[in-house]
């Protein structure tokens, strides 16, 4: 196989040695809903290349934590811990581009780490633009001349063209970090095959860009199988009829999605699978049935039937990229559908990519690293990849090492 050359610059292109380098990562975890402790810190432990070739730097952290509302919306304290166990020299600072992170910025020496507060709680970070527009945010403005270098690693982040992802690399050096070398390579090198049948499985929350990106991804043709759970199945069992709107309830964004299902349900019947059962709570229990039987309570798995069905499927195919949980995983009991999932992606002798955040955590729990082909710290970043369609965060590093290279 040919190695990849990068269209943009990576830190083997610089000289990183005693320089303050502002670092965007993506260290956005699996939360408990109930405690708000992080359950699983493996994009943490996936930046750790990047920051031990940074160690002979003065290195400031950049990140977010879930969304506004959303219950994984915290502190970054947390994160700065897990990095001390692992034997980073990291220290916190509650505050993004104010004086109190100025002064402690003023301070980081060389082998050591600040890590910014949770980058979401400005809200300038929310607006997407061009990097550009973005670039005038105060984030940008107010951060950008205390630094040398931008190192951009947030791969799981990298279709959002917001100031802290984007907005750097219009007014500093930039390139990319390990990471962000190590998924591009290795999602380029899985999607050169031309195997079938290639299946996608799609779950999880966000269901509003998960439909767009969908919708982009059926119309490369690509696609033989599009398997779906979770809020995303539930979304597009509404729009089939399969059970009555008052199930949209959990589902933000629904209103904004719901058409494009339907649209893309009657264009392409025969890729898109839904759940044939479901699993819903009652009395704290777990109860399997068909839709008719769920009595108002929301779907929270994928029914045995269902399981069953997209195993073989999967384990079946040649290729299979798999982005979001198929049901609430984070409660023990409606894991299972998930688990089922993730193993017959393991068991599946073709070419394997499991993406996300949450399925990431649960393959690395179920210990199947070693028979899935690439688990990617990217959810949305590596299904918007497989659209042919250029990441933003891509885009804007190779505009950067354009101007480096004056
Ligand atoms: C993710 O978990 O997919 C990334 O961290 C991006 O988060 P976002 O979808 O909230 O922008």
């Amino acid at each position: 196989m040919k190695t990849l050359q990068f269209t943009f610059k990576t830190l083997d292109d610089v000289d990183s040695r005693g320089k303050r380098v502002l670092i965007r990562v993506d260290m956005n975890c699996s939360v408990d809903p109930e405690t708000k402790t992080i359950t699983d810190s493996s994009r943490i432990d996936a930046i750790r290349n990047t920051l031990e070739d940074l160690s002979q730097s003065k290195v400031v952290l950049l990140a977010h934590q879930g969304r506004p509302g959303s219950d994984d919306f915290i502190s970054l304290e947390q994160h700065t811990e897990i990095l001390r166990n692992s034997g980073f020299d990291a220290t916190f600072v509650d505050d993004i581009f104010g004086k109190k992170a100025k002064d402690a910025i003023e301070k980081v020496k060389d082998g050591e780490i600040l890590v910014l507060q949770n980058v979401r709680y400005f809200d300038g970070e929310l607006k997407k633009a061009p990097p550009e527009e973005v670039a005038k945010e105060p984030l940008v403005q107010e951060l950008y001349p205390l630094f040398d270098l931008f190192v951009n690693d947030a791969f799981g982040a990298a279709h959002r063209s917001q100031a802290s992802l984007v907005g750097f690399t219009t007014v500093l050096p930039s390139v990319a970090g390990r990471l962000v070398e190590k998924e591009i390579r290795t999602l380029t090198e899985a999607t050169e095959t031309d195997q079938h049948p290639w299946t996608l499985v799609l779950g999880g929350s966000k269901v509003e860009g998960k439909v767009k990106t969908l919708s982009k991804l059926l119309t490369t043709g690509r696609v033989d199988n599009a398997v779906l759970g979770g809020l995303v199945g539930t979304l597009f069992l509404i729009a089939d009829d399969k059970i009555p709107e008052s199930y949209s309830a959990p589902i933000k964004g629904y209103e904004n999605a719901v058409d494009t299902a339907r649209e893309l349900i009657a264009s392409y019947s025969d890729v898109i699978l839904l759940p044939e059962d479901a699993a819903v709570e009652s009395n704290d229990n777990r109860i399997d049935c068909e839709f008719s039987d769920m009595n108002g309570h929301p779907f929270l798995d994928i029914g045995p039937r269902t399981a069953a069905k997209y195993t073989e499927l999967i384990t079946n195919s040649a290729v299979v990229f798999a982005n979001g949980p198929m049901g609430y995983f984070e409660k023990e009991v409606f894991a299972s559908g998930t688990k089922m999932i993730l193993q017959a992606i393991a068991d599946c002798k073709g070419v394997t990519v499991v993406g996300g955040g949450h399925m990431g955590a649960m393959a690395n729990k179920m210990k199947l690293e070693s028979e899935i082909t690439h688990i990617s710290t990217g959810g949305g970043a590596t299904i918007n990849f497989l659209t042919g369609k250029k990441l933003d965060l891509v885009l804007a590093l190779e505009e950067a090492a354009k101007r480096m290279d004056g």
